[in-house]
């Protein structure tokens, strides 16, 4: 099955040890951008793609409960383990591949990380939370990235462990951004040790 690998990692997933140096750091970024926009206006909506056993949901639902989240992913045991693990009444996990996902919906903040790699068709995904974003929307994509040689060897070996992957160049993100009518407010390139590759945290707005 194409998506077997994430059914198999799901119950490991928050005990990895990526979680320490870029899942971890990867949510502790996301957080400083999108805490301060919750705490402005808490009327907001937001999707998460991708988005796993739920972790990044939880820890801001835990701040902010009264915020419409929906996550979405691929996996029955990540979704599973979400729906288990993070309760509330605004809160909702979907199964459902993102590139089946349509929603007449409207989202103020769109998050997608360490998933886009494994996203099939790239340019039509964004193209998708593009659509889904409500007028001066935030995404935000977080995911490695390769722009050097040595990214290109330790994301060799990272591909070996996850479904079919394709890590793009900062630069090839920055083309696909264009396309779909994102702009780019920021790039942020998180390095917790020297032997993780580039992980680009790419900050867009509608
Ligand atoms: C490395 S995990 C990232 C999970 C979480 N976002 C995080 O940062 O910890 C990648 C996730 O993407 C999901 N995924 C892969 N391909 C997908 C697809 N086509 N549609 C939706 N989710 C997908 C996997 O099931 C997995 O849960």
């Amino acid at each position: 099955m194409k998506y077997q690998k994430w059914e198999n990692l799901a119950h490991k997933y928050n005990r990895l040890w990526v979680q320490k140096y870029s899942l971890g750091p990867t949510r502790r970024e996301v957080l400083k951008i999108v805490l301060p926009k919750l705490q402005a206006d808490a009327s907001l909506k937001l999707f998460e793609a991708g988005c796993g056993t739920g972790q990044l949901i939880q820890e801001i639902s835990e701040q902010y409960p009264q915020i419409n989240y929906l996550g979405i992913d691929v996996a029955h045991n990540m979704i599973g383990l979400a729906k288990e693990s993070v309760k509330g009444q605004n809160i909702l996990f979907q199964l459902c591949p993102v590139e089946d996902f349509k929603n007449t919906e409207k989202y103020d903040i769109i998050i997608c990380t360490h998933a886009f790699p494994y996203f099939p068709n790239k340019e039509e995904t964004l193209c998708k939370f593009a659509d889904l974003c409500n007028p001066g929307a935030t995404v935000i994509i977080v995911n490695s990235s390769t722009n050097s040689f040595k990214d290109l060897m330790i994301n060799f070996f990272l591909k070996a462990t996850t479904s079919k992957a394709r890590y793009l160049s900062v630069k090839e993100m920055k083309v696909l951004f264009q396309t779909a009518g994102l702009n780019l407010k920021e790039i942020k390139v998180i390095r917790e040790k020297f032997y993780m590759p580039t992980i680009a945290l790419f900050h867009l707005e509608k």
